[in-house]
């Protein structure tokens, strides 16, 4: 029944707030017809994402967790000129299906999609010298805290840090979850506490997704 509640209003807000796009819809329906787990962000959760990327002016975006690339279409679209989105993904097949959507979307030139274990791509990334306004950390759970040092690494004074799935159906709150996700998010959390880097804040979400959140944080001055 709540559920049911939930499901109706993301569609009500949906149909009144985020307009139908094909590329976005195209990029949810293939990932799905590739056999791949539907756990992108929802559309509104989509739309945060882009409206924030926004607020913070963002020219360099760096994603950690592409799957079909439904939230870095998001991102893509809110770059200030001249600017790029990096994603890091670990499966082929996954890849594979982002970059066609990527090119359906006509954001293929603003993205930078880096094949490999995120834990590998990371430091190459900070070898460059890559620098990022705005870090979307969406990848496996258990490595988050480690996410979180290096999107700080290669973070600005003002970097904005968003950290998905950050509630798991209320298990973050539970010490002795045997959950190993949830187990990395309360690291996560726990990293977090009294940063002196990092203000941070958590907001729990309800949806199309189940009952979960995310994390915001802003990096202070180095
Ligand atoms: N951000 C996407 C959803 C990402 S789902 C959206 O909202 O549209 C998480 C993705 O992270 C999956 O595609 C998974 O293959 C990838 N992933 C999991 N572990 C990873 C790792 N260690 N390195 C890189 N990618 C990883
Ligand atoms: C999972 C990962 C996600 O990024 C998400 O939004 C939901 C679930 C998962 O690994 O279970
Ligand atoms: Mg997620």
């Amino acid at each position: 029944m709540v559920q049911e509640v939930w499901l109706n209003v993301e569609s009500y807000v949906t149909g009144r707030l985020v307009p139908a796009d094909d590329a976005l819809s195209s990029a949810v329906e293939t990932a799905l017809a590739a056999g791949m787990p539907a756990i992108e962000v929802s559309p509104p959760h989509g739309k945060l994402l882009h409206l924030l990327a926004r607020l913070r002016k963002a020219s360099q975006i760096l994603e950690i967790g592409t799957l079909g690339g439904y939230s870095t279409i998001w991102m893509a679209r809110a770059l200030a000129p001249g600017g790029r989105i990096v994603t890091l993904e670990k499966e082929p097949r996954h890849a594979e299906v982002a970059r066609a959507n990527f090119e359906k979307a006509g954001v293929s030139a603003l993205v930078d999609l880096r094949l490999g274990v995120a834990l590998e791509t990371l430091p190459k990334l900070a070898a460059e010298g890559a620098a990022f306004d705005m870090v979307f950390i969406d990848a496996d759970k258990e490595n988050n805290a480690s996410y979180l040092d290096w999107a700080l690494r290669m973070s600005r004074a003002e970097t904005l840090i968003v950290v998905d799935n950050v509630i798991r159906d209320g298990a973050v709150a539970d010490p002795n979850t045997t959950d190993p996700r949830a187990q990395g998010v309360r690291r996560l959390y726990d990293a977090l506490k009294d940063h002196p880097r990092i203000d941070a804040t958590a907001i729990q979400t309800v949806g199309s997704k189940g009952y979960d959140g995310l994390i915001l944080g802003i990096v202070k001055e180095a």
